[in-house]
């Protein structure tokens, strides 16, 4: 079977293509032929160890996928060879044949392709735990997007949208908010051009916004804290512009507002119940077609330094897919 590989830590063009020979389930185990794996900005920093997950070498990238099951392990049950399944695997995904726990495996509603289904864990999961659990986002609250059209921000957007927030997308240009506003969006910032505080100040006569979801980081923190409102709740969810910022906490006292930090791996780990029942509405909402799930480009994984250039190159809108 095909398999993208990483000997060593170094940039996309470094990754090879192997063959490698097919797995087989053990106890508890299927294995799934996979026709889709997603691909995360993280994936951009795994390969060059500079992740906080730092798998040993080699390894292939790629959290999650989607197929169809090929074979079953011993003791498996629930489960049959043909059914379309998903799956998280936090890295190694990027092979034509993966084994997974008969546990981790989610059924795939007709309306997903294998490309929406392959994107559905880390993007919207994350989303999902943000507003749910960390943010504890109410109807009627504002919510403030940056990174409105990435891949975990446009999640974000339709998850907000769902929950009945007011959701300002904030992101780099008139396309990318176009996207975020064909998914749930209401207001739109364009962060390129407007000044960020001016904006989310009239936007929400001057109370601030409730809750503000950060994919972004760098310099647009620090106006996106001074834009909170009373008892407003701030999410660190990522830092795609490369800077971790540093933040005054004079600015935490005076908003009487809260940052919470958002580690969606690690709740999976921690809290597997609360992550299971996200994962159930979330595929509630999938079957309803309430979920668009949009994929920017789905790359034969031949070409998978087109598909990491994409992510790199701050070109990718919602998800990018490597498919077999
Ligand atoms: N905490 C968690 O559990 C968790 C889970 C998932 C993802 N994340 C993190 O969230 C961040 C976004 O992930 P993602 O998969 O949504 O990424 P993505 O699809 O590549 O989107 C990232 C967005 O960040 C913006 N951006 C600003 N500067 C950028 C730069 N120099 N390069 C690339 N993008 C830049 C872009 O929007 P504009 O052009 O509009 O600014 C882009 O749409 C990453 O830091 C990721 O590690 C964290």
């Amino acid at each position: 079977m095909k398999a993208l590989l990483c000997d060593h830590a170094g940039p996309p063009g470094e990754l090879t293509l192997a063959q490698l020979p097919d797995p087989v389930p053990g106890p508890g185990e299927v294995v799934v032929a996979v026709a889709a794996a997603a691909l995360n900005f993280f994936d951009t920093l795994i390969i060059q160890g500079r992740y906080q997950t730092k798998p040993a070498f080699p390894f292939s990238p790629c959290a999650e996928c989607a197929g169809t099951i090929a074979a079953l392990g011993d003791g498996v049950t629930g489960w049959a060879v043909g059914e379309r399944v998903a799956a998280w695997l936090g890295y190694g995904a990027a092979r034509e044949k993966v084994v997974v726990p008969a546990e981790a495996l989610v059924r795939v509603p007709g309306r997903l392709d294998d490309a929406q289904a392959a994107g559905l864990f880390v993007t919207y999961g994350t989303a999902m735990h943000a507003l749910i659990q960390r943010a504890k986002l109410k109807a009627g609250e504002t919510l403030a997007i940056l990174g409105a059209s990435g891949g975990a921000g446009l999640a974000a957007v339709e998850i907000g949208a769902l929950l009945g927030a007011h959701v300002i997308a904030c992101a780099s240009s008139s396309e990318k908010l176009a996207l975020a506003r064909e998914h749930g969006a209401q207001e739109e910032i364009d962060y390129a051009q407007a000044d960020l505080r001016a904006r989310l100040k009239s936007l929400t006569e001057g109370r601030g916004v409730d809750v503000l979801y950060d994919t972004v980081g760098g310099d647009l923190a620090e106006p996106a804290l001074r834009s909170m409102a009373w008892e407003g709740r701030y999410l660190v969810v990522g830092f795609a512009g490369g800077d971790i910022p540093k933040i005054p906490l004079n600015l935490l006292l005076l908003k009487g507002c809260d940052l919470r930090g958002v580690f969606w791996g690690d709740f999976v780990r921690r809290e597997p119940a609360a992550h299971r029942r996200n994962m159930e509405r979330l595929l509630d909402w999938a079957a309803a077609g309430r979920i668009r799930a949009h994929v920017h480009a789905r790359i034969p994984v031949e070409s998978w330094t087109e598909a990491y250039a994409l992510i790199a190159e701050r070109k990718a809108q919602g998800k990018v897919v490597l498919t077999f």
